[in-house]
């Protein structure tokens, strides 16, 4: 089992985010989750990280807790970009994970190459753009070559040169039997790299596949909240 996790119940305060959800993969490949805004995505990305706690319930990744697979490094949790140091530069950044991980120069100079980034080494981060922290953050993880990736919302807000870059980088990965559980609002930029989802639907995690029909739930989903816009002239209120 590449994710298994069980009974798992979780709040914040008063707050029900997870009510005994599960959820298991078990082959390599790309997952999405598939969650409106508020729902719980990187809750739960955070409890599989370990990063959280669950009241009950139990996580294992690879068979053993996330601490375990942290230590050996085969498991990555790309976050948002906050977690970057807007002026330390990206050599700062790269020679800190480098240092724990041991990657050779050689593989590090390939990654820049890959994500565009070797002409900025020696910029500070607050400098790069939106983009540029995304493939910084991709190069972070990358270089300890994990073997299960967790990524909160890679794709908001990317230009189209850095959405191509990371998706080729994901489908690459896919294809040598990485695990990738993407979240995102955006079923459909997701469909373009794997059919298998999980929804978080009223606290439980549910695996779905994608067809037309689940395109045609994810569209009830959201449209249903504003179904009102329809029936009236803005300019007429
Ligand atoms: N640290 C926190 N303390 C209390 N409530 C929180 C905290 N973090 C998130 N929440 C609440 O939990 C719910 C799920 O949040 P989150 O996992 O961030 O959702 P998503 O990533 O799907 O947008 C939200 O309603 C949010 O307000
Ligand atoms: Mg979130």
């Amino acid at each position: 089992m590449i994710i298994d996790l069980d009974h798992l119940n979780f709040s914040y305060h008063q707050k029900m985010i997870f009510k005994d959800a599960q959820l298991q993969i078990n082959t390599p490949g790309i997952y999405g989750l598939i969650a409106p805004n508020g729902t719980g995505k990187t809750t739960l990305l955070q409890l599989i990280a370990g990063l959280l706690k669950p009241q009950s319930g139990t996580i294992d990744i690879l068979a053993q807790p996330a601490l375990k697979q942290w230590q050996l490094a085969k498991l990555a949790f790309l976050q948002d970009n906050s977690v970057l140091y807007p002026y330390l530069t990206e050599r700062d950044h790269l020679r800190y994970v480098q240092q724990n991980y041991q990657t050779s120069d050689q593989y590090l100079a390939r990654l820049l190459d890959i994500v565009e980034l070797t002409d900025f080494v020696d910029r500070k981060v607050k400098t790069y753009s939106l983009g540029q922290k995304q493939r910084l953050l991709i190069t972070l993880a990358l270089l300890m070559k994990p073997q299960v990736m967790l990524l909160d919302e890679p794709f908001n807000g990317l230009d189209p040169d850095t959405l191509f870059i990371l998706r080729d980088i994901f489908a690459n990965l896919a294809a040598h039997q990485v695990t990738m559980l993407i979240s995102s609002h955006n079923l459909l930029e997701l469909n373009k790299l794997t059919s298998q989802f999980f929804f978080i639907e009223q606290q439980q995690i549910v695996a779905k596949t994608a067809t037309a029909e689940l395109e045609q739930e994810y569209q009830r989903l959201y449209s249903q909240k504003r179904q009102h816009l329809q029936q009236v002239n803005l300019y007429e209120l």
